[in-house]
């Protein structure tokens, strides 16, 4: 299926906060990642919030979001697309443009907490992450290098933005 040609991707404004959180909300099961979403952008941490949109309506949205740990790295997550319009390529648009605005912007690497069948067609690899000392760690935690040689031998803590510890485990 296609996304269609109607679908553009492009940065978030910051009036469309509340549109994001709805989709959010609709997408996952309760409103945690609506929340999280909000209290990241909210914040002021560094992100890269990036949107899908069709006729006006805003249909997808993920988020790129600084860490501590290795130079200049993000954490992916989340990502939602409206239910009605999943897979037909529009997460993977969301993921690619936000992607290549990191690497524009000099982000070295990105971290993502998924399932490795998704996120490893955009390159992710659970042993790039293999070095950082998080609680979650395991096949599902994910890293890409947007330079090649970003995560080489970096072992340590890798400490998310304060919204994420209100995330249940
Ligand atoms: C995960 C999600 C963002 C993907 O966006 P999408 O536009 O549906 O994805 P795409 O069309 O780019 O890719 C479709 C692929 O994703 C897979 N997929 C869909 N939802 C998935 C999920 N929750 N977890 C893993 N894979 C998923 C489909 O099986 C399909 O795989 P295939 O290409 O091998 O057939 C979207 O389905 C969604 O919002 N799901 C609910 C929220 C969620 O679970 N977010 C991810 C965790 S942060």
């Amino acid at each position: 299926m296609s996304d269609g040609p109607g679908v553009t991707v492009r940065e978030m404004r910051p009036d469309e906060l509340l549109f994001v959180e709805t989709i959010h909300a609709s997408a996952f099961d309760g409103i945690d990642e609506a929340q999280l979403t909000k209290a990241v952008i909210e914040s002021g941490h560094e992100t890269i919030s990036v949107v899908a949109a069709h006729d006006g309506f805003l249909i997808g949205h993920a988020l790129f979001s600084s860490l501590d740990g290795p130079e200049r790295a993000l954490a992916l997550g989340p990502v939602a697309v409206a239910p009605d319009r999943q897979g037909a390529g529009i997460g993977a648009r969301l993921i690619g443009f936000g992607l290549e605005l990191a690497r524009e912007r000099g982000w070295r690497s990105v971290f993502v907490l998924g399932d490795p069948h998704y996120y490893g067609r955009f390159g992710f690899r659970p042993d790039l992450a293999q070095g950082a000392d998080v609680p979650w760690a395991g096949p599902a935690f994910q890293a890409l290098e947007l330079i090649p040689g970003a995560l080489t031998g970096w072992h340590g803590p890798l400490v998310y933005p304060e919204p994420f510890s209100a995330l249940p485990e």
